[in-house]
């Protein structure tokens, strides 16, 4: 957790004094235990919230004025709150900006201006969600400040249009639902199709979350992320023939698609479906192993979800896949999988608190001999959703 009192001086150093209080929030980010490019099928996602994430303080302004700062990065600016207009040469200040832009398109009105202080602690490009982290904590800051009642499952789906229209990146709902709605040791499961969750606890007893940085950029994300995207598309035209009404891949049992899967023609398209509906059956299952604290049975359901992310899906690539082998070689791993959107970012693995260090310094070893990176660790603690902090 950052230190708020060297915020609020860094605030005061970047804005100067004011009559006005400053207000401090939080948002964290998030990792996907298992339920992986299910949600824009409408399928089960089983994310978690993380305890760090975005901290960002804001004071309200005297005009109409928007003050966007970050102590991530030096530049800092102020524009009219609107009309809020992309500009690419903006850079990370488009999250908070297609947030003001999207609240004033559905209604609020900002009757002054507001100073924003970014507290980023997520790396960037992780595959955590930073993004995400951005979106839910202006959104949520700023209705906050302005007066207007909270509603956190709106404020993600809000923050999801944005990054979809505003930043032009066509993400699911997953992120932003976790970001906003994460409760400290409990992980999500989430329909993406209705938005009905649950909060499930996660007791992992003498098992620790580790999540597992590879580190390597993710290049050409977006535009191979699309294209699985439309491969699901897809798959749900060629089995309309069998059911006229499916709109999302999420809406068929395994049992319906295994007896119809070969309508689907492209046998690249039948993989990437192969995967989808399949994986939602393992989050199913996650919830029975999950009932009776079977973490043995959890572990073995994440490995099923990497390798099939992997044989299936093809979005692994070689540093995740180097990483996730070397985790399953080390004594008291009981799983370990990819999370998020793939192509680099992170890993998640299951391990014994007894064996943490060892699988720090081997999988970092054995990571770093077959790819030549250095990847960071972090052992993970569930944490709350979006909050006021002061
Ligand atoms: C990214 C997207 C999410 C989800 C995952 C894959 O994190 O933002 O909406 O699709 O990839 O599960």
């Amino acid at each position: 957790m950052a230190n708020l009192h060297e915020l609020t001086q860094r605030f005061l150093s970047v804005y100067g004094e004011s009559h006005e209080q400053i207000s401090i929030f939080h948002a964290p980010g998030r990792v996907n235990l298992i339920g992986e490019h299910t949600d824009y099928n409408g399928g089960y996602v089983f994310p978690a919230a993380l305890t760090f994430g975005t901290t960002l303080l804001i004071r309200k302004r005297d005009d109409n004025q928007l003050g966007l700062a970050s102590t991530n990065f030096d530049e800092h600016k102020h524009l009219p709150i609107s009309p809020i207009v992309y500009d690419e040469a903006d850079d990370w200040m488009n999250y908070p900006k297609g947030i003001v832009n999207e609240l004033q398109q559905r209604g609020t009105v900002f009757e002054n201006g507001y100073d924003l202080l970014f507290h980023g602690e997520i790396p960037n490009g992780a595959g955590l969600s930073s993004s995400a982290s951005i979106e839910v904590v202006t959104a949520y800051g700023l209705l906050t400040m302005a007066g207007y009642p909270i509603d956190t499952v709106q404020i993600a789906l809000l923050s999801q249009k944005s990054e979809n229209e505003f930043n032009g990146v066509q993400c699911g709902i997953m992120d932003q639902f976790a970001v906003a709605n994460g409760k400290k040791d409990h992980a999500i499961l989430l329909m993406c199709d209705t938005l009905e969750y649950d909060l499930v606890p996660f007791n992992s007893g003498d098992y620790q979350l580790v999540i597992g940085n590879t580190n390597k950029r993710r290049g050409l994300v977006d535009s191979k992320y699309n294209e699985r995207r439309s491969q699901c598309e897809q798959a749900v035209q060629d089995l309309k023939a069998a059911f006229p009404e499916l709109t999302l891949l999420g809406q068929l049992s395994l049992e319906d698609f295994n007896a119809n899967k070969h309508l689907i023609k492209d046998e690249i398209v039948r993989k990437r479906a192969e995967h989808v509906v399949e994986e939602i059956d393992r989050v199913l299952q996650s919830m029975k192993v999950l009932q009776t604290n079977d973490l043995a049975a959890f572990g073995q359901l994440m490995n099923a979800s990497h390798d099939s992310l992997r044989d299936l899906y093809e979005v692994t690539g070689d540093e995740l896949d180097a990483m996730v082998a070397a985790a399953r070689q080390v004594k008291g791993v009981l799983g370990s999988r990819m999370t998020g959107a793939g192509f680099g970012g992170c890993t998640v693995s299951l391990v014994h608190k007894d064996s943490i260090e060892t699988f720090k310094s081997e999988v970092g070893r054995n990571y770093t001999a077959a790819t030549g990176l250095t990847p960071d660790f972090y052992v993970c603690t569930i944490g709350n959703g979006v909050e006021r902090l002061v």
